[in-house]
């Protein structure tokens, strides 16, 4: 039995949860193995609730779980609050920090059913597999920050990008471990010709690969590595990289697949696994029923992998996917010519069904 609690929080983010949940539903019936869940207030909603995006009640839940899975947070109806009151800032980053959840796993894989999806030729994107291990918990995200004003009277703002040689060998070690069960190649991506925190990333990433001598290390200057991405990204397999490259080129990464909205993550580290969709919570769209739940419910697939070590429940979801995109379903933001456009619960219920 397994504690799950759930963070559906603002926009789509409660549709795709439901979504994930259904098919978590159907895992129970064929497994066997049994979900218990606690939903529990979180971001934009929870301000409006309690005047906090991260109640107390929450974060106590968030620790008592066996996992997290979260749907999305934010919204233009909260980019105007001070910045500790904001869904991002005073929810999502204190949630990661305190699950100590430094090692986020972003997975950017193409369905063969979607290799015309993507925006970029089928013959670039065709068997793309890269998995992001993206430092969660540091750097400039996480820095010190403050504004003053100068004696000119014009502002200063100052965000500081740090990061310890600590910091940086634990995160490495996740992606080193996770190359020997892939194909045993890393590529670590940082600014060393201008950053000192990248200098020391780079000469710890190196001092770490000394212990995995199996594992090909190669380093790239993250303004290279956006080129790559989409010049040849079937060269990447582990892409190791500090918080803010790693968001960026996570979106990059993405997008090679056709959508955002089939990308899962998983935040690993400290006792509970978070696991969330890597999309927003896509206010424009929410309530209609048209985001894709994919992203979620992949999510919930690593869940059953990382956190549950559920290794055939977690193939059984992703193999449920892949099955019904090629009979042809697909979401508004995966459409294409010839194919069956559904919305989120039917999608849901048909990766549900074929479990
Ligand atoms: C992500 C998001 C978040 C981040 C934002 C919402 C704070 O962009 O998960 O990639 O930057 O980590
Ligand atoms: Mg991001």
């Amino acid at each position: 039995m397994y504690t799950i609690t759930l963070l559906p929080g603002d926009g789509i983010g409660p549709e795709v949860v439901a979504g994930a949940m259904q098919v978590l539903q159907a895992v129970q019936e064929r497994t066997g193995v049994q979900f218990v869940t606690r939903e529990a207030l979180f971001g934009g909603c929870a301000y409006d609730a309690t005047g906090s995006p991260f109640p107390k009640e929450t974060q106590k839940l968030c620790q008592e779980g066996d996992a997290v899975l979260l749907g999305a947070v934010g919204g233009p109806k909260w980019d105007a609050l001070p910045v500790e009151q904001r869904p991002e800032a005073g929810a999502l980053l204190p949630l990661r920090k305190q699950l100590g959840a430094f090692a986020n796993l972003r997975p950017s894989l193409i369905f063969s059913a979607l290799s015309d999806a993507s925006t970029l030729k089928r013959e670039v994107v065709e068997g793309l597999d890269i998995m992001v291990v993206r430092e969660l918990t540091g750097g400039v995200y996480f820095g010190p920050k403050h504004r003053e004003t100068l004696p000119d009277g014009s502002v200063k703002a100052v965000d500081v990008m740090e990061y310890s040689t600590n910091e940086i060998e634990r995160v490495a070690r996740v992606a080193f471990d996770l190359a020997r069960k892939r194909s045993s190649r890393v590529t670590s991506v940082d600014k060393a010709n201008v950053l000192e925190s990248s200098r020391l990333w780079r000469e710890v990433v190196t001092s770490v690969a000394g212990e995995y001598p199996d594992v090909e290390l190669n380093h790239i200057l993250v303004d290279n590595c956006a080129m790559q991405l989409v010049r040849y990204p079937q060269q990447f397999d582990v892409m190791l990289t500090e918080n803010m490259f790693g968001d960026i080129l996570s979106d990059l990464a993405s997008q090679l697949t056709g959508s955002i909205g089939m990308l899962p993550s998983a935040s690993l580290g400290g006792k509970v696994g978070l696991y969330e969709p890597i999309h927003g919570s896509a206010p424009d769209i929410s309530g209609q029923n048209l985001a894709n739940p994919i992203a979620t419910i992949m999510s919930a697939a690593m869940m059953l992998r990382y956190s549950f070590d559920l290794p055939q429940a977690a193939d059984l979801v992703e193999q449920a996917v892949a099955g019904v995109l090629e009979e042809g379903y697909r979401t508004k933001d995966i459409m294409q010519p010839g194919m069956k456009q559904v919305g989120t619960k039917e999608m849901a219920e048909l990766i549900g069904v074929r479990l």
